[in-house]
């Protein structure tokens, strides 16, 4: 007799891990919904495909709120190169090349792994228009059929989600990685604008704080390659009018000549050695003319000591970059937050393991999951930079 009880108890077990095998797999598998209706507003990938997103409904107290994430993925500055990205099997250039994305990190609808988000409705707007979400030109050159209409996209996606009830959020997150978290930035704004009034908006950019500062060789070759794109994509109809109607366009893709005039609150989530900056703007092909920096910049122990002095300099820099970027309201942390670490890394907010884990992530023994929705809640100030890991950090 005592077998059988035990029997059945490992039964119970079992099918208890099975469960939860099984929704474990689900919970972070959600399905693409394509937008064919856009296809008529002429809001479309690069080769004329329709608009995606992914979206897991919220829940219990999170049924009003809306965490919306713009995906990154580069961009493509000429038509030779968006060309090659239409055929890119990630899909960053046609959603019938897309896969889905887990929901992991940010994402997850998992207490345990997304404290502060988990219940919330959870979107990821899937990047297909290789120019943040900016483009808006109208002909299409039948030779290529490439289109350039980010920003249509952009609104196609925001109007459907509008009318699955994001019009009456309580809370709204606009966040995005790398040029995903460039466009949360260049869009924070106008998404705060299309909800009430009344509601907590706040826009948090992930490896999206792309800075301008010269490269190895004393140049700005990545101004260059963001003033080909605003060219090509015909941006500049799109970028905040209070940077356009003082600088040069392509200098308006970068977030410190924008955020002194966001009027929402913004929170940055950067590392100071953010891996593609360093590799494109600090470190590019064209700036390195003696290949000296390849085996550097593919595994930082590789570094050199001139290249680690270099590399610390970036870091300045860059922190010095966020600081005029804040412009006065700095000190309001309410207003504007910040998580500088020091990981040699790119986006940080959709892996699990830097969202909550890992400790080389952390700050004050803080995880970026942590300190942004205590900044989202105005819980806590919330301006961390790593000043401990002055070197690049494998995290
Ligand atoms: C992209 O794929 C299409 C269809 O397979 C092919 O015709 C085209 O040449 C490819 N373009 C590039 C730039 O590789
Ligand atoms: C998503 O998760 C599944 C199952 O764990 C895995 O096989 C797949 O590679 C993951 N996809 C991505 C894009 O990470
Ligand atoms: C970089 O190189 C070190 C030392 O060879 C190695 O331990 C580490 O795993 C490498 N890191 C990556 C990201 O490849
Ligand atoms: C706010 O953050 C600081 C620094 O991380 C921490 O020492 C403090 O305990 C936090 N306060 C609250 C109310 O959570």
């Amino acid at each position: 007799m005592p077998k059988l009880v035990s029997f059945t108890r490992l039964c119970q077990w079992l099918c208890l891990i099975l469960l939860m095998l099984l929704k474990t797999k689900c919970s972070d598998d959600v399905e693409m919904t394509f937008i064919r209706s856009a296809i008529t507003k002429g809001a479309v990938c690069l080769d004329g495909s329709p608009p995606a997103y992914q979206f897991d409904k919220g829940f219990g107290e999170g049924v009003d709120k809306w965490l919306i994430h713009i995906q990154g993925g580069g961009w493509c500055e000429s038509t030779k190169s968006c060309l090659v990205w239409v055929n890119k099997t990630n899909g960053v250039g046609s959603s019938t090349l897309m896969q889905k994305f887990n929901f992991t990190g940010v994402f997850s609808s998992k207490q345990e792994f997304n404290p502060g988000f988990y219940n919330w409705n959870r979107v990821i707007m899937r990047y297909c228009d290789g120019a943040s979400f900016t483009g808006d030109v109208e002909k299409v050159d039948p030779a290529t059929n490439l289109h350039y209409r980010g920003a249509r996209i952009f609104n196609a996606i925001l109007d459907e989600l509008l009318v699955k009830g994001l019009n009456k959020a309580s809370s709204a997150l606009l966040t995005g990685c790398s040029s995903g978290g460039l466009a949360a930035i260049l869009y924070c704004d106008k998404f705060r604008a299309k909800l009430p009034a009344i509601s907590r908006v706040k826009c948090v950019p992930d490896a999206g704080y792309f800075v301008h500062v010269k490269d190895i060789s004393g140049k700005y070759h990545f101004e260059k390659f963001f003033t080909k794109i605003v060219k090509l994509h015909n941006s500049e109809i799109n970028l905040p009018s209070s940077c356009t109607s003082k600088m040069k366009p392509g200098l308006c893709f970068y977030p410190q000549f924008i955020l002194p005039n966001i009027k929402t609150p913004v929170f940055i989530i950067n590392s100071a050695y953010d891996s593609y900056q360093v590799q494109n703007i600090l470190a590019p092909e064209k700036a390195d003319s003696h290949d000296s920096w390849s085996a550097c910049k593919l595994n930082i122990s590789n570094c050199s000591p001139p290249q680690l002095k270099i590399l610390q300099d970036f870091r300045s820099d860059f922190i010095k970059t966020l600081r005029s970027g804040m412009g006065r309201s700095i000190r309001n942390s309410a207003s504007r937050g910040m998580f500088i670490n020091s990981c040699y890394s790119h986006c940080q907010t959709g892996n699990q393991i830097n969202w909550l884990g890992d400790a080389a992530s952390k700050l004050d023994n803080k995880a970026i999951a942590e300190v942004v929705s205590d900044w989202f809640y105005e819980r806590n100030t919330s301006q961390l930079i790593d000043r401990q890991h002055v070197l690049p950090q494998q995290c």
